[in-house]
């Protein structure tokens, strides 16, 4: 018998399986009820009492190398089973990092989702513009400060060309090929020639809004700027409006929201006010209706114009303006959570 388990243990380390089924095979001829081991066991009942606990041990070992070996043997031909369906070949052949949203587009996103639903629809505008879609139909006098080069990029030898310094000039490129009702919100990059610091650049984003149709009213307007504000800085949060000036709009008001840091208690965010400046709104002057084709004894609108950096400023708490366009991916990845 100890024969015969020799040759057995010789032969299970030998074992060779081209795929699954014969793996099975394999355990179905040493390891199964009526395998090769299970034959051994019942030999080993008629074994005299003496030699019990040594051909005992070796059964055991030869059972424990014969699983190990066909489990060995059934891995491995599982392995090399994996057929063309199995591999996903558009899968990169390296981890690569993932890109992350730019806060800016991040915070711009978030305001236009807001006020899709609430009805307005998505317009945008040309950044390189005429003087009458920035300024003249906006109602700006020939001599507004506005126009002058300490504000304004113009395009060499063309006084007429400019790039955009705000987004109201969406307003008129839409008010000129619609007629009301028109509710849209127009986001979009402006330039102003200013000296780039961690306050102020030549270039930075705004959103602007536009409703016109008839019986529209200031209340339309604030009601819409509070569920605004509320939805984008939380339900707690108050507006103020206070009375202001835009050529474009009349009567005009800025828009305060309460505190995002201290929520109206005074903090250093706040500098002790309790509020924070966000946007500019106002009734638009029946005068930039008619400029831009609207009967204004039939019409009224409310707009806003707001500054994407500020608000993003807001919500991030991002201490230099310049980081939005350095391009620095260890601020860039600071955003990877918020897409
Ligand atoms: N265009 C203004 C700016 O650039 C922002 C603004 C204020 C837009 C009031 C508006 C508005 O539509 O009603 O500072």
């Amino acid at each position: 018998m100890l024969e015969r388990i020799k040759q057995l243990l010789e032969e299970v380390s030998q074992l060779t399986a081209a795929n699954p089924e014969e793996a099975e095979a394999l355990r179905i001829r040493y390891l199964s009820k009526k395998g090769e081991i299970s034959r051994l066991m019942e030999d080993f009942r008629t074994v005299p009492a003496e030699m019990k606990k040594e051909l005992g041990m070796r059964i055991n070992e030869l059972k424990n190398r014969a699983t190990e070996r066909i489990n060995e043997l059934k891995a491995a031909a599982a392995a090399q089973e994996t057929t063309a369906d199995d591999v996903d070949l558009t899968r990169t052949p390296y981890p690569i990092a993932m890109g992350t949203r730019h806060p800016l587009t991040i915070v711009k996103n978030e305001i236009v989702d807001i006020f899709s639903r609430l009805g307005f629809t998505l317009a945008e505008g040309p950044e390189v513009e005429d003087d009458w879609h920035v300024y003249s139909s906006m109602n700006f006098a020939d001599d507004h400060p506005a126009r002058d080069m300490q504000d304004t990029f113009f395009v060499e030898a063309h006084p007429d060309i400019i790039l955009r310094s705000h987004t109201s000039s969406v307003q008129a490129r839409v008010m000129e090929r619609t007629q009301p009702p028109i509710r849209v919100i127009c986001p979009g990059r402006v330039y102003r020639n200013e000296a780039v610091s961690a306050r102020a650049h030549c270039f930075f984003h705004q959103v602007e809004g536009l409703y016109v149709d008839k019986n529209v009213s200031f209340k339309d307007l604030k009601q819409v700027l509070l569920l605004f504000a509320q939805e984008m800085f939380g339900p707690e949060t108050q507006i103020r409006l206070r009375p202001s000036f835009f050529p474009f709009t009349e009567p005009s008001a800025e828009m305060d929201v309460s505190c995002t840091i201290c929520g109206g208690k005074g903090c250093s965010m706040c500098k002790g006010s309790g509020w924070l400046e966000i946007l500019g709104c106002g009734m638009v002057d029946p005068a930039v209706l008619e400029a831009n084709g609207i009967d204004s004894t039939i019409y009224t609108g409310y707009a806003f114009g707001m500054g994407i950096e500020r608000i993003a400023n807001l919500k991030y708490q991002v201490k230099d303006l310049r980081l939005f366009s350095e391009n620095d991916v260890r601020f860039l990845e600071e955003f990877t959570a918020a897409n």
